[in-house]
């Protein structure tokens, strides 16, 4: 076991859960832990294996995850990234209890809507999202991104203890975030079939945001606690389970340093 002057010389790997139970599991895990909070956010200073780990509660949505992970990685300054926690399930291949390893994600709430007249009527399935809605200045120039792509070797990682997960299965997709929780299921399949979304939930894109602005390797690990394509509704004990198969990545990742 190294003490705290040896580990405080590594990088922790940085990770994040939006709500209790969705990082308790994580914390538990930890030693030697220390709480602090900046603002809203709180972190546990931590180590597994003698690695230092910090374990964040970014709270919901996306600007609670876009402060989160802002503070987390001024203060930590990370080695990785890696956020997790529950989703609701838009592929229809998918089921509750499966693990999405989001190899991309994007910011699914924000549109524009062409112009129409008063009395024209709302005509959602011709708002434009995605294409211009999220900036970056990289090296001074303002630079869009429609999605945020993942670590490939961080995907690589998690999807080699694929087997490890006797929950359901553990899949690739891409991750749609927004502040909405969408429950129409025409709504649901019209997201999937337009922009091949996997899964739907609150804070990935944002995330993956800010670790790209300071280009730190970022996934997103996410279980489908919910899924109206399945008439299945939020089960907290997914958040659990979910949290033990990021323990797995974790220790390996800690490995591989
Ligand atoms: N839609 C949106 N967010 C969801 N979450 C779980 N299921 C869904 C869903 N179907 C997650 C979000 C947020 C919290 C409310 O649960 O990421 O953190």
């Amino acid at each position: 076991m190294q003490n705290h002057d040896q580990t405080a010389s590594l990088n922790p790997i940085l990770v994040q859960g939006a709500m209790d139970v969705e990082i308790e599991t994580l914390v538990e895990a930890l030693s030697d832990v220390r709480v602090k909070t900046f603002g809203s956010w709180t972190f546990w200073e931590g180590q597994i294996k003698g690695y230092p780990v910090v374990v964040s509660r970014t709270e919901i949505g996306l600007a609670n995850a876009a402060a989160s992970t802002t503070l987390g990685i001024e203060h930590y300054k990370p080695k990785f990234v890696i956020n997790q926690g529950t989703a609701g399930g838009h592929d229809p291949k998918l089921f509750r209890g499966d693990i999405v390893v989001g190899t991309s994600s994007f910011n699914m709430g924000s549109y524009k809507t062409e112009f129409t007249e008063k009395g024209q009527g709302m005509h959602p399935t011709q708002w434009q999202n995605f294409d211009m809605t999220m900036y970056l200045r990289e090296n001074g120039e303002v630079v869009k991104h429609n999605h945020f792509k993942a670590d490939p070797e961080l995907v690589k990682l998690t999807m080699s203890l694929a087997s490890s997960y006797d929950k359901g299965q553990v899949v690739e997709g891409v991750i749609g975030t927004g502040d909405e929780w969408n429950r129409e299921v025409d709504r649901i399949n019209w997201f999937h079939e337009n922009f091949n979304t996997a899964i739907e939930e609150m804070e990935t894109s944002a995330a993956a945001m800010v670790a790209e602005a300071y280009k730190i390797p970022f996934v997103s690990i996410r279980v489908l606690s919910n899924t109206d394509q399945h008439g299945q509704d939020f089960e907290p004990q997914t958040a659990i389970d979910c949290q033990h198969f990021v323990l797995n990545v974790i220790d390996e990742l800690i490995k591989a340093q």
